[in-house]
């Protein structure tokens, strides 16, 4: 299986009518590719929840998907407020959801909890008022005996 893939995607802050096109995608073409459906599912929330706060919370962000043998990294990338805890950001829970965001069902503050959960290796950095960077990687070879799920 030749298993090689990269895309980027664009994303407009408050564009909630796409909310979650990305990871349908992205979903659809790891499918085609052959990768195992545990892996496909942990894609799937971590690109869907990157996507859901940056059309929730930034002005404007892109997300980079690359997919090789060894694993999927994925990079949420956005121009925004940022995110002043980040601490707390990764806390179940925690939500500074308006009620707009509510309104269209999100706001649990479970987004980025379950990215780390879907997560081999996340790291988040965040400048205010400049934005926020999601690094995600999910890995596909020896990933049960790594991850022991
Ligand atoms: N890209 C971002 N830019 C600025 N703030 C963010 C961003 N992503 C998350 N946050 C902040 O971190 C908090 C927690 O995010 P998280 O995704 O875990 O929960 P939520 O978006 O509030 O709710 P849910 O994801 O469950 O619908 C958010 O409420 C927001 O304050
Ligand atoms: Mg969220």
């Amino acid at each position: 299986m030749n298993l090689e893939y990269e895309n980027s995607f664009e994303i407009q802050g408050g564009n909630f009518q796409e909310a979650g096109d990305i990871s349908v995608f992205i979903k659809k073409k790891l499918q085609n590719l052959g990768v195992a459906r545990e892996i496909l599912r942990r894609v799937a929330i971590a690109v869907y929840e990157s996507e859901i706060n940056i059309i929730s919370y930034a002005s404007k962000g892109i997300i980079h998907i690359s997919i090789s043998p060894e694993s999927v990294v994925i990079d949420a990338e956005d121009e925004g407020p940022g995110i002043e805890n980040i601490e707390l950001a990764m806390r179940a829970g925690y939500s500074t959801a308006t009620d707009k965001i509510r309104e269209m069902g999100f706001g649990a503050g479970m987004g980025i909890p379950n990215i780390m959960n879907c997560s081999d290796k996340f790291t988040i950095t965040s400048e205010l008022n400049k934005g926020t960077h999601l690094t995600i990687i999910i890995n596909i070879s020896n990933n049960d005996a790594e991850k022991n799920r």
